[in-house]
């Protein structure tokens, strides 16, 4: 008898496992530390723009649109090199247009952006989120609005952007579909994905 009600007890606590087992497996808000990853990617950003903001400035101050358009590569700056290795992490911007192809988004990135562009069309106010791409992997998500500073590369050609600057441009980005935005349209959003 002692051995029977040991035995039942002993299979409850292993169905009771099982569910446990199962239930973190199929995922949800609660299997990763979203909090530590908005955190995360928030800071990122945060260093990146100043530094991006910065270099065009002076880029544009210094040699004018056409020399400072190198100066809005992400993937060409080495502070985005130490951040990756730091954090672990791929640190990517995208957009439904893109100027370079590489930028073009993936599936998961094409989701937030669709959700984005219809909360902004909605008027709603844009934030950055996190979510569990598989279980080594957890993306983070920031949207990027169009500035006055944006256009004099991607504005309208002939009006915001020179006509001659957007030659210079076009030689290096034939395939360039990232212009004709307006200030605070949505452009696009930063897109960091973390190793666990
Ligand atoms: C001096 C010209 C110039 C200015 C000013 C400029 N950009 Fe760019 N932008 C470019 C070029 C060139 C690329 C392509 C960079 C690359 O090869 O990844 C680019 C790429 C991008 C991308 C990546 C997606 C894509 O289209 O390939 C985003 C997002 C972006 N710019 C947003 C902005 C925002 C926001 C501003 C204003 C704060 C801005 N840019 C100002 C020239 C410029």
């Amino acid at each position: 008898m002692k051995i029977r009600m040991t035995a039942i007890g002993l299979s409850a606590f292993l169905l009771l496992l099982v569910k446990c087992g199962s239930d973190s497996k199929t995922g949800g808000a609660s299997s990763f530390d979203e909090k530590l990853y908005l955190d995360k990617g928030n800071a990122i950003v945060e260093e990146t723009f100043a530094e991006l903001s910065g270099k065009l400035v002076s880029a544009i101050e210094e040699k004018g649109v056409s020399g400072a358009i190198e100066y809005c590569n992400i993937a060409a700056m080495p502070l985005v090199d130490s951040l990756s290795s730091a954090n672990n992490a791929t640190i990517r911007r995208t957009s439904f247009r893109v100027r370079n192809p590489q930028n073009a988004a993936t599936n998961w990135e094409r989701g937030v952006l669709a959700e984005y562009e219809a909360k902004h069309s909605a008027g709603e106010a844009l934030k950055p989120v996190v979510k569990e791409l598989d279980e080594g992997t957890v993306a983070f998500a920031a949207p990027i609005i169009m500035k006055p500073l944006c256009l004099k590369c991607h504005g309208e050609i002939g009006a915001d952007i020179v006509t001659s600057d957007y030659l210079t441009i076009k030689r290096l980005y034939p395939n360039d579909e990232a212009f004709a935005f307006v200030d605070r349209q949505f452009r696009g959003m930063w897109s960091i994905t973390f190793k666990k």
